[in-house]
């Protein structure tokens, strides 16, 4: 087995998912201020090593994804974040891009940028203790998005990405998001979901990526939030399923979802049953940002140092979370 394909199953086994922590400073301060708390270096380092040392971290999340300004930060308890979070048994991991910009040729669209110097800012992160990355490309669908540009540009990132961080041996994250927002249908999500992920594998073979050492991360299919069409849970599992059967190649070893603005509850539903309609070999999993912190965030802002109460939440969200993707989780087990 390759040190790659190790390092993705590790980070996926046994119902094992991902947190994403990567929110850059100005989504994490939009964040904080929805829930009037300052956005302060101290406070988004506060709330994160708050999640970091919850008891729920060893046996639930795989791996942690960080920004930047968080992989350098230095804990109450005098630790770098990485070493803390490996500590615990979990793996650090670190978001790469720079960020979606206006996409010249089709501006309504959008491309990742952040290829620059990124061999150079690799090895620093490889040094920092990083193990895996992530790299985001978006889309978003109506009549005539997304364009054939914006699938090909952000497929050809993503690949050139992708073989950048395992030169750096890291385990790249590949996500393509194809966005809920609008009023598309669940098929139209569908069929656009599927010619994203298809391009993408093809430029990542065309730049000999090795696919065992790789995480998929996309979106579920889902009809668009504005849609009126409304669709059976059952319903998004099949789709999604049928959809990733299709355009994924066996060799890739795990998939991990984003949550995508979906509540806290149907993703963790939604997760649990795409696991128990699961025929394929592909470890299905998650990697939340929103789904896993929402609530946490929410109680977490009514006083700054209840940190075993926050730690509650987010441990319950992490456990229901990793019983999902084990296809475990039932209505029963909420609070
Ligand atoms: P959400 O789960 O909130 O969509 O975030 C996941 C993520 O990492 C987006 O890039």
């Amino acid at each position: 087995m390759s040190e790659l394909n190790n390092i993705a199953l590790k980070i996926l086994e046994n119902g094992k998912g991902i947190l994403a922590a990567d929110e850059s400073t100005g989504t994490m301060t939009k964040r904080l201020e929805s829930v009037n708390v300052p956005s302060t270096p101290q406070n988004r380092l506060l709330f994160r090593e708050t999640l970091f040392t919850a008891s729920s971290m060893n046996e639930c999340i795989g791996g942690v994804i960080l920004y930047d300004e968080t992989i350098k930060q230095i804990s109450s308890r005098k630790n770098k974040i990485p070493e803390l979070i490996s500590k615990i048994g979990s793996n650090p991991g670190i978001k790469v891009d720079t960020g979606a910009k206006v996409l010249s040729g089709s501006p309504d669209e959008k491309i990742t940028e952040g290829l620059d110097g990124l061999r150079e800012r690799l090895k620093e992160y490889y040094e920092l203790g990083a193990k895996f990355t992530k790299w985001r490309g978006v889309y978003i669908i109506s009549k005539n998005y997304p364009s054939k540009l914006s699938i090909e540009s952000n497929a050809h990132a993503l690949a050139r990405y992708s073989a950048l961080v395992q030169e750096c041996n890291m385990v790249p994250i590949v996500e393509p998001e194809v966005l809920m927002e609008g009023e598309h249908s669940a098929k139209e999500c569908y069929e656009k979901t599927s010619e994203v992920i298809k391009k993408c594998f093809e430029e990542l073979i065309l730049h000999k990526v090795d696919l065992k050492g790789i995480i998929l991360k996309p979106n579920m299919i889902l009809a668009g939030n504005k849609s009126k069409e409304k669709i059976s849970k059952e319903e998004v599992a099949k789709l999604t399923l049928q959809c990733l059967k299709s355009s994924v190649p066996s060799e890739v070893p795990g998939i991990a979802f984003l949550s995508g603005g979906q509540s806290e509850i149907e993703a963790t539903e939604n997760l649990n049953l795409i696991n128990k309609l699961n025929k394929t070999n592909f470890i299905m999993s998650y990697s939340y940002g929103r789904a896993l912190q929402q609530s946490a965030l929410k109680f977490w802002s009514k006083d700054l140092n209840n940190i075993e109460g926050t730690q509650k939440i987010f441990n319950h969200r992490a456990k229901m979370n990793t019983l999902a993707a084990q296809g475990k989780w039932s209505k029963e087990l909420e609070i």
